[in-house]
């Protein structure tokens, strides 16, 4: 497949926002996804990069799991998750015959599809570009901040939860590990039934439930993104 010089598939995608945690089931994939919906309607044009090989939840809380990913002369044409073509969505879960299919694959076939990832999606022009990770730093962070840091990601969003057993984590946990970090606090979602309802459903949460506990911080944690981009775009 021949790619062009300028950055091939990203070079129309103006930031890359990588999602990431240390731990599993901390509400990666549900950030990814009311991030991108709550960019969306902000006006933007947003894509979802799932490199969650073993685990790919996307493609499900965006009732997009039937959907099929295409072949272009550029290499895949993402899944359009709505019929305006706001957000595009790529994962593994497109490319398995069952889509509960186990994936059990050692780092270098791994790696070698987040590269594909990386260069082979025809996003065509994007505000963001949003990427899911799979729980911890392994061989699937390494390959996308590899295959990444040529388009300069604007960032990376670190989910956490609060911990019970240790005091100063107990709460505000998340605050005080970024202001020790020396990072932004983007905010603490609480949870809330109607987040969790929704993604099982496959609904958009920020446009059903603007009145529910989870949407103010959903909301404030895209505009501070939008802000944070704003002085680069
Ligand atoms: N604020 C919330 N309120 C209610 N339920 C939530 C909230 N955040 C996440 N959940 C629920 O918690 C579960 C785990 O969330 P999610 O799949 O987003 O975590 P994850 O970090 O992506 O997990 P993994 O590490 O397995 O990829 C999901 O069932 C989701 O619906
Ligand atoms: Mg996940």
């Amino acid at each position: 497949m021949e790619r062009s010089q300028d950055g091939g598939n990203l070079s129309g995608v103006q930031h890359i926002i990588l999602v990431l945690s240390g731990k599993g089931g901390v509400g990666k994939s549900t950030i990814s996804t009311e991030i991108a919906l709550a960019l969306r309607h902000a006006g933007k044009k947003v894509g979802i990069l799932d490199v969650d090989l073993c685990g790919p939840s996307i493609p499900r809380m965006l009732n997009a799991q039937s959907k099929d990913v295409h072949q272009c002369d550029s290499g895949w044409v993402p899944v359009y998750v709505d019929q305006e073509k706001s957000i595009s969505l790529m994962s593994i879960g497109f490319l398995l015959e069952h889509p509960d299919d186990a994936v059990v694959w050692r780092g270098p076939k791994k790696n070698a599809l987040i590269k594909q990832f990386a260069s082979d999606v025809a996003w065509g022009d994007l505000d963001f570009l949003i990427v899911d990770t799979p729980p911890g730093t392994s061989d699937e962070h390494i390959a996308t901040v590899d295959a990444l840091r040529p388009f300069n990601p604007m960032g990376a969003l670190l989910v956490t939860t609060p911990q019970e057993c240790t005091n100063i984590f107990s709460k505000g946990g998340g605050e005080e590990l970024a202001r020790l970090s020396g990072v932004p606090f983007l905010g603490c979602v609480p949870l809330d039934p109607l987040l969790s309802q929704s993604l099982e459903q496959g609904k958009d949460f920020v446009q059903e439930f603007p009145n529910s506990a989870a949407y103010p911080a959903i909301s404030s944690i895209a505009r501070q993104i939008l802000d944070m981009a704003s002085p680069r775009s």
